[in-house]
């Protein structure tokens, strides 16, 4: 397979992790994102494994609702998501469909080669689908992002991973409760982000953890999202989420964020036998539940309507 960072140098590989990145690439010379086999993608996509989200008017533009596809062909669904406020997430893509599997451990395989000392160890993507307007509100990511821009053009916002725009509280929170949305925005924040457009054929890498924000400027957009985890990425999961059970469970200032040595231990110990308890899946409850439907109009019924 052909290289796919089209013009990946020595100065990026430099870069990469440290500072945010905008590079080249071939994905959409690949057949897989022809706009007929994703069409085939979504028309064939497990339900368990997409979210369909309408956004609400812009005065209560934190509203979302989660909808349903419903059997409708693929293209209908790339047409409504262009006319309406729409995004779909297909989710882990890579664990759905053999051939992205096979093309994002290719990509994997060359970031290797091309980045010494880059150690990723887990790789999943994902592909979100988005209307013109739609946006993506501040918020941070555990795990290593990369985002590679297919169709339709997007203004990305990278803010700096350190106080005050992100703390080690938030990482925290975000390890606990699984909501990366909800860690404080300031429009002032702005002052201080690095702002890049995407177009088709670019892609943007960030250091780990970078809050950013991400607005559709022109199109209907379509996005290949990436994760990926290392070892010393697991760690500071596990030191976030036990120190986030001490802080909120125990009430207990976490001192120490270090990820290894004795101290670690404790923690991965404590986050196991607490991660799957009662109390912090109490605490993730914010499920969403599935309020409209798309017709074969495209159009959003609303479920929760009286009859
Ligand atoms: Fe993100």
């Amino acid at each position: 397979m052909a290289g796919i960072l089209t013009s990946f140098t020595g100065r990026d590989a430099l870069l990469w992790g440290h500072q945010p990145l905008k590079l080249a690439h071939g994905l959409g010379d690949q057949a897989l994102f022809s706009r007929p086999a994703l069409a085939r993608l979504i028309e064939t996509y497990p339900r368990e494994h997409y979210s369909l989200i309408a956004m609400g008017s812009p005065q209560d533009s934190k509203l979302w609702r989660e909808g349903d596809l419903t059997g409708l062909p693929g293209e209908a669904v790339l047409d409504a998501i262009a006319k309406g406020r729409l995004w779909l997430n297909l989710r882990n893509v890579s664990g759905v469909n053999a051939a992205h599997r096979r093309l994002l451990d290719e990509i994997f395989a060359q970031l290797h080669q091309a980045i010494p000392g880059f150690e990723a160890s887990k790789w999943e993507n994902g592909i979100l689908i988005s209307s013109p307007g739609a946006q993506v509100y501040y918020h941070a990511d555990l795990p290593g992002q990369l985002l590679w821009q297919i169709a339709g053009k997007k203004r990305v916002w990278l803010y700096p991973n350190g106080a005050p725009f992100l703390t080690q509280r938030h990482l925290e929170d975000i390890a606990l409760f699984d909501v990366e949305v909800d860690i404080p925005y300031a429009p002032w924040y702005d002052e201080h982000a690095r702002i890049f457009d995407l177009a088709p054929g670019e892609m943007l890498s960030w250091p780990l953890n970078a809050p950013h924000r991400v607005e559709n400027v022109e199109g209907l957009s379509i996005s290949m999202t990436v994760s990926f985890s290392s070892p010393a990425i697991r760690r500071a999961e596990i030191v976030h989420l036990a120190n986030g059970l001490l802080r909120h469970r125990f009430g207990i200032a976490p001192k120490s964020r270090r990820i290894e040595g004795p101290g670690f231990f404790a923690k991965a110990a404590l986050q196991k036998l607490m991660r799957n308890s009662g109390w912090v899946r109490q605490q993730r409850q914010a499920r969403r539940e599935i309020t409209f439907r798309l017709d074969s109009s495209g159009q959003a019924i609303d479920l929760m309507a009286a009859e």
